[in-house]
């Protein structure tokens, strides 16, 4: 049997879905990108709708200046890992600046939220513990899972009875039960129901980890997401997030205020082994995070057009 056989059927189907639709989508290619909103695709000027850059931040002038003067300063790579030599000020400062957004004592940076994912749940949970999943929960999620050595337990998505369910199932056990779940879901559009999620985590004395990849900068009087806008940001443990999205980057970050957090440092594979991220993207991040602070009107008005676009 070859390498690849067992892909057949899946072959089968996107040769189906292309020859269907007409469009296979790893042949659309932007020839040049001309806004957060517009790109040249096959000649044509052509509206993105499908993007996450929900602020538009990609063009922010403030954001491009901070990372063309951090590749001038500090040149175009780390070319290592945090635990190595891949700790730079700004590193340092950005994770400063995460922990004072989010009023938290502690704030971790990694090279994609991706790897935020993988680095904190498999290191949360283990061998003795459960880690309990929305059933729609993102792949990174996932792969956390099999990353990591918990027990994994999936709860019906956006049900907090049935998460209420599934840990009365486990009262009696041992080991700590973390629940994850999503800001706003990245497949569905929808939001969690999180003031409720937080009263069972409460009532089964679990911990709640909340992925705000979607929801920071978006939900929030701040912009720090869905735990603000439900006010329940005192019941969340661990806030994980991207900068892929509202703040046109990419990396990853987590924080939170307990009191080890630090020991992730040296005990997270995802973020011990893995290059730190650019000066220059670290730099357009924290220049971000300062615009979504000082310009709120950003977020009025991307609720704006979600309104005119459903209403
Ligand atoms: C909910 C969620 N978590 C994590 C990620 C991974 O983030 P990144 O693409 O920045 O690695 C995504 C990406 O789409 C996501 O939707």
């Amino acid at each position: 049997m070859g390498l690849f056989d067992r892909f057949q059927a899946l072959r089968g189907l996107l040769d189906d879905a292309v020859a269907q639709y007409g469009a296979n989508p790893f042949a659309v290619k932007m020839e040049r990108v001309l806004s957060p909103t517009e790109a040249i695709v096959n000649g044509r000027p052509t509206i993105l709708a499908g993007t996450n850059n929900y602020l538009g931040l990609t063009f922010n002038e403030e954001c491009k200046a901070a990372a063309i003067d951090a590749v001038h300063s500090e040149g175009t790579g780390t070319t290592g890992s945090r635990i190595a030599n891949g700790s730079y000020a700004l590193h340092k400062n950005l994770e400063a600046e995460l922990a004072r957004f989010y009023g938290r004592r502690h704030a971790m940076i990694y090279t994609t939220g991706y790897q935020a994912n993988l680095a904190v749940l498999s290191t949360l949970a283990g061998s003795e513990d459960y880690l309990i999943l929305d059933a729609d929960s993102h792949a990174s999620i996932y792969d956390a899972s099999r990353l990591g050595a918990a027990t994994v337990i999936r709860f019906k998505h956006n049900d907090p009875t049935d998460l209420d369910k599934r840990l009365t199932r486990l009262a009696g056990t041992g080991g700590n039960k973390v629940i994850v779940v999503e800001g706003i879901y990245s497949m569905l559009g929808d939001q969690a129901p999180l003031a409720e999620f937080a009263e069972v985590k409460r009532k089964h004395g679990a911990y709640i980890v909340v992925d705000e990849a979607h929801s920071m900068g978006v939900l929030g009087a701040t912009g720090r997401g869905l735990a603000e806008a439900a006010g329940c940001e005192a019941d969340i443990d661990f806030v994980v997030g991207t900068f892929s999205k509202s703040l046109g980057a990419i990396g990853g970050f987590c924080v939170s205020d307990h009191a080890d957090f630090d020991i992730m440092r040296v005990v997270s594979r995802p973020y011990m082994f893995s290059a730190s991220l650019p000066p220059s993207v670290v730099a357009s991040v924290t220049t971000a995070l300062k615009v979504i602070e000082e310009r709120p009107e950003l977020r009025t008005r991307l609720w704006a057009n979600v309104n005119t676009l459903y209403g």
